[in-house]
């Protein structure tokens, strides 16, 4: 690994060095030789930029880059939750040139009037959420659905060009273009001449996350000057003639009704960075889906087979292959990310690319899995206030694509061999060709016409929930006790089934019942999973079900596997809990800490022997670390003495009924926060009885909006009814995607994500189940 000076022409490294052992690194300096070598503009970071990182990730997650001047933020909580924060970390430095301009290129751009300032990605709120308001209408996905047929009959009308020569780089003869075509309609912009708009954007790219030579950047100035001048001549005739369609003139109208919010030097900017960033990402993210999904055939292959897919294929690709691979933001004042302190005015560089590989948000994240439930939580439109807006437009136009090829040329292949060449630079990502070929004669519709009816129906925005399922079959199933079944579950035809992580579910669905279970056999080996079902007779029906009916060689449907009960395996010691069927994520966890080598006890209760599922692997595996707590021999689990020494180092995890967590809530009060881990399968209390609610008030203070949220609706619904564009994924108070900031106002929190401090600070809310305790709470949005 080439070692290099911690201090470089662009970027100094900020700590004091005059204290410090020379012992922390090879150069005495803080800052790893690792991160003093990290260099985002060297090629093979383009080719790869998650597996450039990955050392940061696992051992490094928030470093110093001197080459840069930023810290680099690699990890997936760590990324979101900087995202999320748009007031500590502004975000006014989004747009900035990366490489500091000489005097003479400064003096190049003067000429032209280049007057880039504030548009809405880089300004600081409240101006910037009072913009994104009024200019949010056009981005709706009413409005949105008019765009379909014309994007459907662009794509048909540029496959009709080739689909007889058998070859073709899909960049050149369709993905550069028909995105580009696509934007300026909806900007409402005439048409510029694609290849001149496509010099620009490649200028802007460079002048302002790129690392040119000093020459080159005389260049790319006049560029860029050219592209300012085009984009402020187009923008004085649609000023001159305001009436026109487009989001542009509907910016236009706004200014004239609120020139203070809409300012005539946010248009003018915008009118720039928009023809760049509303085509050039979405070209990217349409060739780099293809890139994915042909390298990895398997998944084309699945694709053609279920065009239902489409949808989840397009954020899977978004995931591993994004077209904004980073962002920046600057610390307003000095914090912490990731444990690692920020200084007041440090500017990050969050690395989206590597942040949707990390293992602890996405299960088996090397492997494109087009059935990954979480996929769409990929950072790649960004996360909170400044989310994309276009993210839905981006999405529609990889969606008909795709299914106009799975559907027109099956075939397809990549040509072999081909690299792909990108543009270096810290943020954008897209092949500048993609080469494939197939045999024309093969082409379906030169056996069958044509068919122009649509074969998948997609909606507006993110993949519909709970829609993934996969097939497997039973291959085993085993009595456990009593009352309790193992099921062993293999995949169907050619598919794999995804590597898991301890404490991971799925959900199985089979005769109309969908239930959650943990996965408790070997994470990689077999290529099957396991779980343990317990028929209660008493429940609502669905583990009679599987108990009952599902026999070995049947098949049913799972979706999954997704983990929200993780091992922090940094911890020094591990107390895990398991009562009854809770055993199964506890024996998972158990299995990865003696891989690991790490310290750890196993408490393992139930009434009897008999009772009790997975004992004699449980008594196999870890003899030593176990302890047995059986009723019918009077051995309780006393769980005060059990837990006497939990120390900070320590993590605890149960798993087993509502009193076993109640009891062990209790006592956690007691100890350092997060020490207590639990599962939860199911938020009950999240559910609305609006018998049993009370209406109330929200008001937003950025936006002076007033929203009333009635019994029978969350104050999530009653936002986004409002227009409030607030996302939301397991809408049950689960995984943390719709928190928003309260200000004032007592709340009645419903969800499993916060912790106990955190409710009691009240400063953040799960808008998805939790309510008001009173008539009114105020909002940071
Ligand atoms: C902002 C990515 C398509 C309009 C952003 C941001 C990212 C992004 C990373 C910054 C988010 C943040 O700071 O949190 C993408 C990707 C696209 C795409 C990956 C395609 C696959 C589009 C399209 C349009 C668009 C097609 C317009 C037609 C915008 C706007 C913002 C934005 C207006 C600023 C939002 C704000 O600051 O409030 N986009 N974008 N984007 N994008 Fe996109
Ligand atoms: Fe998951 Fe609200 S959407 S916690």
């Amino acid at each position: 690994m080439p070692q290099k000076s911690a201090v470089t022409a662009t970027g100094r490294c900020p700590v004091d060095h005059t204290a410090l052992s020379p012992a922390l690194s090879p150069t005495g300096c803080p800052v790893s030789a690792r991160a003093a070598a990290f260099d985002p503009f060297q090629p093979d970071y383009q080719q790869n930029p998650a597996a450039s990182l990955r050392w940061a990730r696992d051992e490094e997650p928030v470093f110093y880059s001197p080459e840069l001047g930023y810290w680099v933020v690699t990890r997936y909580e760590d990324v979101k939750a900087v995202f999320r924060d748009n007031l500590l970390f502004s975000p006014c430095i989004a747009l900035e040139k990366i490489t500091p301009a000489s005097d003479e290129v400064l003096a190049i751009l003067k000429r032209y009037g280049f007057a880039m300032n504030r548009t809405m990605v880089n300004e600081d709120e409240p101006d910037h959420m009072a913009r994104r308001r009024l200019l949010m209408d056009a981005f709706l996905p009413e409005r949105l659905m008019s765009y379909e047929p014309a994007i459907r009959q662009l794509a048909r009308q540029y496959m009709d060009r080739f689909i007889d020569q058998g070859r073709a780089d899909l960049v050149a003869e369709m993905f550069y273009e028909i995105p580009l075509t696509i934007a300026l309609h909806f900007l409402g912009v005439p048409d510029e001449g694609a290849e001149q708009l496509r010099q620009f954007a490649v200028a802007h790219t460079l002048n302002t996350w790129g690392r040119p030579t000093p020459e080159e950047q005389l260049t790319i100035a006049h560029n860029v000057g050219r592209f300012w001048q085009t984009a402020q001549s187009i923008l004085d005739g649609m000023l001159a003639q305001p009436d026109g369609e487009g989001w542009m003139y509907e910016s236009i109208r706004q200014h004239r009704l609120h020139p203070e919010v809409v300012t005539l030097s946010y248009l003018r900017s915008m009118m720039m960075a928009i023809l760049a960033a509303a085509h050039e990402t979405t070209s990217n993210a349409t060739a780099n889906a293809f890139m994915t999904l042909l390298t990895q055939r398997d998944s084309w292959e699945a694709l053609c087979a279920q065009p239902a897919l489409i949808p989840n294929a397009v954020e899977e690709c978004l995931r591993v292959a994004g077209s904004i691979i980073a962002w920046r933001r600057q610390a307003t004042r000095a914090t912490q990310v990731g444990g690692v302190t920020i200084p007041q005015g440090g500017k990050l560089l969050l690395v989206q690319a590597s942040a949707n590989f990390d293992p602890s948000h996405f299960e088996d994240p090397d492997r494109v899995d087009l059935y990954r439930e979480n996929a769409v939580e990929h950072l790649t439109f960004g996360y909170g206030a400044h989310q994309c807006m276009g993210k839905n437009i981006g999405r529609m136009q990889m969606r008909v694509f795709l299914e106009e090829f799975v559907r027109r040329l099956p075939h397809l292949r990549l040509v072999q061999p081909q690299s792909f060449d990108f543009l270096s630079n810290t943020s954008f990502r897209g092949p500048s060709a993609l080469w494939v070929e197939w045999d024309p004669t093969l082409n379906p519709e030169r056996q069958v016409p044509v068919q122009l009816v649509t074969l998948a129906e997609f909606q507006v925005g993110p993949p519909p929930k709970d829609g993934l399922t996969r097939t497997v079959c039973v291959c085993d199933k085993q009595t456990e006790g009593e009352n309790l079944f193992r099921f062993v579950l293999a995949p169907v035809g050619n598919s794999r089934l995804p590597a898991w992580t301890a404490g991971a579910h799925v959900d199985l669905i089979a005769g109309g019942f969908r239930r959650k279970y943990s996965l408790c056999g070997s994470p990689t080996s077999s290529g099957c999973y396991e779980v343990v079902v317990q028929r209660e007779s008493e429940g609502r029906g669905g583990s009679r079900h599987f108990c009952d009916t599902l026999q070995v060689g049947d098949t049913l449907q799972m979706a999954g596997p997704k983990n929200l009960f993780r091992l922090d395996e940094s911890a020094r010691h591990h107390i895990l809990i398991a009562a009854g069927i809770g055993i199964t994520p506890i024996l998972a966890m158990a299995d990865r800490l003696r891989a690991l080598g790490h310290r750890y006890e196993l408490h393992y209760a139930g009434r009897s022997r008999q009772h009790m599922a997975l004992l004699a692997r449980a008594e196999g595996a870890h003899g030593p670390h176990l302890r047995l707590h059986l009723k019918d021999q009077g051995q309780r689990m006393d769980l005060p003495v059990l837990l006497a020494s939990v120390g900070a180092d320590c993590r605890v995890y149960a798993c087993g009924p509502d009193r076993l967590i109640a009891e062990l809530e209790s006592l956690a009060e007691a100890w350092p926060e997060g020490t207590l881990r639990f599962e939860h399968f199911s938020a009950e209390h999240a559910a609305l009885d609006p018998e049993k609610e009370h209406a109330f008030v929200v008001e937003l203070q950025d936006s002076g909006l007033r929203v009333e949220v009635p019994r029978h609706q969350t104050l999530l619904q009653a936002l986004q009814a409002a227009g409030v564009d607030i996302p939301c994924d397991c809408g049950e108070g689960l995984c943390g995607t719709c928190e928003v900031s309260v200000l004032s106002g007592d709340i009645d929190h419903r969800d499993k994500v916060l912790t106990k401090g955190e409710r009691q600070s009240n400063q953040r809310m799960m808008a998805c189940c939790s309510r008001a305790l009173g008539e009114r709470i105020v909002l940071a949005l």
